[in-house]
C-alpha cells in the first residue's frame, strides 16, 4: 500500500523531522504527522471507503500504517446513536452520542494504541511505558499483548480498579503510584535509560493523535461528510481534541467534506480538575498546572497536559470554548443519559450531558442544533463511581408484590 506521510512537523516551531525513523517530542513538545494530501485527494475518492471493511483502517490513505501491517483488535467503527429521549429531557432536537464504549478494551483509547503500537512494532520497539488515568494502560497492555511487545504501566493508586485488574490481566507490568498521572509520567521518562524503554506518554509520541484522528473521520462519514455544528468532548491529555479537529482540517484539504462548516468544539472538564477551560477563559496560550485535581472521571483528571496549547487552539480556531461542570453532579448526569438511552455512558461523558444543559440553558447552543457527545468509555469500567445498593429479596419470605412498584 502507498503510504502518503511527507514528514514529521513540531507543533509548537514547524521544525520537519523525518518519519521513517523513531520520534518522540520537539522541546518537549508533540509532533504531527503531515502527509501529501494533494496526493491523497488525486489517488482515492470517499465512495472507494463503502467497499472497505469498517474499522479505523478503512481511511488508510490518512494514516501513517495500512491494516496490513497493524496490530489490530478490530477496532472501529463506533455507532453513532440519535438520543432523542435525552434530546428531549434536555430540550434539544438533533443529539447524537458517538459510543466509544464498543470497541476493544471498552475505550475511545484503543485507537491510538492501535496506532502507536502498531509503528512502535515497526519500528522495532521491543518494550514500551505508559502513564495513565486508566483507560489507556489498559489499551496499551492489550494491544502491547497482541503485538508480543512488553509493557509496563504506571497509575495513580486511585485509578478505577477495573483498569488496574485488566492490564495484569493482559499480562503488563502494572504499577500504583502514589501521585497524579504527572508523577507516573515522570517515571516514565527517568526510567528511559535504565529500563530501555519507549515512552507512549499522551502527546509524546506522534501516532496516538492519527488514531484519535479516526473519530473526527468516522463522525464524518457517518454523517455523509456534513459535520454537525456542536462536538462535546470530555477533555484530559487532549489527543481526542487535537486528533477530531486534524481529521476535519485534512478532509477539507481533501476535499471531501460537503460544506465548509466545522463544528464549534466544546472541551468539557470537571470543575475539579479544569486547566484547559481555565486557560480558555483567560485567553492564555498555555495552561496553568492544577494542584489537587478532583474528579470521579479519572480519564480528564489530567493537571497538566504537552498538547495544552493545541488543544486552545482548537476551541479559539473552531469558535467552540471550554465549560467546567460541577464535580459533584457527575453521578446525576451519568444516571440521566443511561437511563434514558441504555448507552454506558462513562463519568467523563456525563460531563459533556452537564455542559449541554449550561450551554442550552446559556443559549450557546440552539435547541435545533445538530450536537454530538463523545461517549469515550464504558460505563461498566468505572465499578466504584456507578457502585450503588440493590434493594434485597429473601427467598424464605413471600414477595410483597406491591413493594416492588
Ligand atoms: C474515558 C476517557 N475520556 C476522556 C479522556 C481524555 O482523553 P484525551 O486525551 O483525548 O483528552 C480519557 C483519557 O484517559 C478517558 O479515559
Amino acid at each position: 500500500m502507498d503510504c502518503f506521510v511527507t514528514h514529521l512537523e513540531a507543533a509548537i516551531d514547524g521544525t520537519v523531522l523525518p518519519a521513517g525513523e523513531l520520534q518522540t517530542v520537539h522541546q518537549d513538545r508533540p509532533l504531527l504527522v503531515r502527509y501529501d494530501l494533494p496526493a491523497i485527494a488525486a489517488s482515492v475518492r470517499p465512495e472507494q471507503l463503502r467497499d472497505r471493511p469498517p474499522t479505523i483502517w478503512r481511511y488508510r490513505e490518512l494514516l501513517p500504517i495500512g491494516g496490513d501491517q497493524a496490530v489490530t483488535l478490530g477496532e472501529g467503527c463506533s455507532p453513532l446513536l440519535p438520543c432523542p429521549r435525552l434530546g428531549a429531557e434536555m430540550g434539544i432536537q438533533d443529539l447524537w452520542i458517538k459510543d466509544e464504549s464498543q470497541l476493544p478494551t471498552g475505550s475511545f483509547k484503543s485507537r491510538g494504541l492501535a496506532m502507536a503500537i502498531s509503528m512502535a512494532r515497526r519500528f522495532g520497539v521491543r518494550r514500551v511505558a505508559i502513564p495513565s488515568a486508566g483507560n489507556a494502560g489498559g489499551a496499551a497492555a492489550a494491544y502491547a499483548a497482541r503485538a508480543g511487545i512488553e509493557a509496563y504501566v504506571f497509575m495513580p493508586e486511585d485509578t478505577p480498579v477495573i483498569n488496574q485488574y485488566e492490564c495484569r490481566l493482559a499480562g503488563a507490568r502494572a504499577y500504583l503510584v502514589n501521585g497524579l498521572i504527572n508523577d507516573c509520567g515522570r517515571i516514565v521518562q527517568q526510567g528511559k535509560p535504565h529500563m530501555n524503554w519507549f515512552d507512549l506518554s499522551t502527546m509524546r509520541e506522534p501516532y496516538r493523535v492519527e488514531g484519535k484522528k479516526t473519530m473526527g473521520l468516522e463522525l464524518a462519514e457517518q454523517f455523509e461528510w456534513q459535520l454537525p455544528d456542536v462536538i462535546l468532548y470530555p477533555t484530559g491529555g487532549g489527543t481526542g481534541m487535537i486528533g477530531m479537529w486534524k481529521a476535519f482540517q485534512e478532509l477539507a484539504e481533501i476535499g471531501w467534506l460537503k460544506s465548509p462548516r466545522r463544528p464549534r468544539m466544546v472541551a468539557v472538564q470537571s470543575d475539579g480538575c479544569a486547566p484547559i477551560v481555565r486557560a480558555f477563559e483567560a485567553g492564555l496560550r498555555f495552561a496553568e498546572p492544577v494542584d489537587r485535581p478532583r474528579t470521579i472521571a479519572s480519564g480528564i483528571r489530567v493537571p497538566a497536559a504537552i498538547g495544552d496549547f493545541l488543544v486552545l487552539d482548537v476551541l479559539r480556531e473552531s469558535g467552540g470554548r471550554g465549560v467546567a461542570v460541577a464535580e459533584g453532579r457527575l453521578a446525576e448526569w451519568n444516571r440521566l443519559a443511561v437511563s434514558r438511552e441504555g448507552i454506558p455512558v462513562c463519568p467523563e461523558a456525563a460531563a459533556c450531558v452537564g455542559a449541554l444543559e449550561m450551554l442550552l440553558a446559556e443559549g450557546w447552543i440552539n435547541p435545533r442544533e445538530r450536537v454530538v457527545i463523545f461517549n469515550t468509555g464504558a460505563a461498566q469500567k468505572y465499578a466504584e463511581a456507578i457502585a450503588c445498593d440493590l434493594p434485597r429479596l429473601d427467598i424464605r419470605a413471600p414477595i410483597d408484590w406491591r413493594s416492588l412498584a
